[in-house]
């Protein structure tokens, strides 16, 4: 598996991930694998036990990773800067490596006596071990129990290897190598991130709503948010569906229907909208049209010409009321000022799951721009609400951590 998966894996991009290092010679094989995580783009929480500062100092992985190594449970300095249940929610996995048969015992048995224990207990991560000892404590019976036991927890136990060990034994017990133990995180938020088989619904670029045959009411919106997501959405295996208001690019999906005005998009998305797992609303949606079409061109005179606008539908907040609604609704919003509080509101009063905000008052980010900044809000319950912030990338590059996200939420919420 390890040739298949590049060190560059974007499956890895932005994901939380605490090391954990018990007691063993092996500990010195970790911040080879540390490195790897950190290249990858991960960020990465190190916590050692006592046993694991007996064989490395916490300076060598502080170094590694650029963040202080916690090591104790009621260490009030580390505790004020991120709690330790608080770190246990951050973790988007707990990897153990090297794994002592102490530390297995522990968990086997549910023991939250340090930092690393109480951490395992109190995340809803998935937590992986990669066990490391002499080959007759791996053997003996009551280790072998703790493994079945802790398998039955849903722990993933990955290793050990056989071979030649420290002490100069051979058989079992070997820690995986890092590059193994590498590949096996980057296959397991592989599993985590797809969106294999998944239907998704997504709107993209502007409407445009008549004055009269020849003028419209429009926006800036060039369409290239959406169609970068289309495409990371596809790349991740979902089946994706785009509608789109007039914009001049090529559709990266097969499946593109194209509209114009907010009334036609709203048609097209409720003519699917039953059969979709998620639905991403990226389109710039015209919020008025002109109430009285003229059927012929308007001529110019010298009185002033005024327009009455009446509202149009809108769109995604009846989708997230819709009584077959999809299982993630995601929406966007394109603010000028005070980004967070008018996309926090937005979040909440269109009943979504997950905003991208972004500032479009600036030239380089927002409308037409090939890049973007996004502050990305999720509902974690009724009324708390997560961020992230995305920094300035390409909308493509952006369009693949979006789905990172969007896939974990997903997939979250369909195993609850
Ligand atoms: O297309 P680009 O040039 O690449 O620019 C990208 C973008 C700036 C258009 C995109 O990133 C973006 O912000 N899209 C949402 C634009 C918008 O209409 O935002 P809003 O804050 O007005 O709307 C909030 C949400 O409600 C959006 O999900 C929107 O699709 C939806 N909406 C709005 C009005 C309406 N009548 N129906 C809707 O569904």
């Amino acid at each position: 598996m390890s040739q298949n998966i590049q060190q560059n894996d974007s499956s890895l991009y932005g994901k939380q991930i605490i090391l954990g290092i018990t007691g063993g010679i092996a500990a010195y094989k970790s911040a080879d694998l540390l490195r790897r995580l950190i290249k990858a783009g991960a960020t990465v929480q190190v916590v050692m036990t006592k046993g694991a500062q007996a064989f490395l100092t916490p300076l060598t992985f502080q170094a590694l990773s650029g963040l202080a190594v916690r090591t104790d449970l009621l260490d009030t300095e580390s505790e004020a800067a991120m709690g330790h249940i608080e770190l246990a929610k951050w973790a988007d996995l707990v990897l153990i490596a090297p794994c002592s048969a102490d530390f297995m015992a522990k968990l086997a048995n549910g023991l939250a006596d340090d930092l690393l224990s109480t951490l395992c207990l109190a995340t809803d991560a998935p937590v992986a071990i990669a066990p490391a000892m002499n080959q007759q404590m791996y053997k003996t019976a009551v280790t072998q129990q703790n493994l079945l036991r802790l398998n039955q927890q849903q722990r993933l136990i990955w290793g050990p290897a056989s071979g030649v060990q420290a002490c100069g034994d051979q058989g079992p017990g070997r820690m995986e190598e890092p590059e193994i133990l590498f590949a096996r995180v980057a296959h397991q938020f592989k599993l985590t991130n797809t969106l294999q088989g998944i239907n998704v619904l997504l709107t993209a670029g502007p409407t445009q709503e008549a004055i009269d045959p020849v003028r419209y009411i429009g926006n800036r919106s060039s369409g290239k948010m959406g169609y970068a997501l289309a495409e990371a959405l596809q790349e991740a295996g979902a089946n994706v569906c785009l509608i789109s208001g007039p914009v001049n690019l090529p559709s990266p999906v097969a499946d593109c229907v194209k509209v114009q005005t907010a009334d036609e998009m709203y048609q097209q998305v409720f003519a699917r909208i039953a059969e979709q797992d998620i639905f991403i609303g990226c389109a710039a949606v015209a919020d008025y049209k002109v109430k009285e079409i003229a059927t012929q061109k308007i001529k110019k005179n010298d009185k002033q010409l005024a327009l009455t606008l009446i509202k149009n539908p809108d769109i995604i907040s009846e989708v997230a009321t819709f009584e077959n609604r999809p299982t993630l609704v995601v929406g966007f919003a394109a603010e000028t000022e005070n980004l967070l509080d008018n996309a926090s509101a937005k979040l909440l009063r269109k009943n979504l799951d997950l905003i991208c905000a972004n500032d479009v008052g600036s030239l380089t980010t927002g409308f037409a721009s090939d890049q973007n900044k996004i502050l990305l809000l999720m509902r974690s319950s009724e009324e708390h609400i997560e961020s992230e912030q995305l920094p300035l990338a390409s909308k493509k590059e952006l369009s693949k951590q979006i789905v990172n996200i969007i896939a974990q939420r997903y997939n979250q919420k369909k195993s609850k």
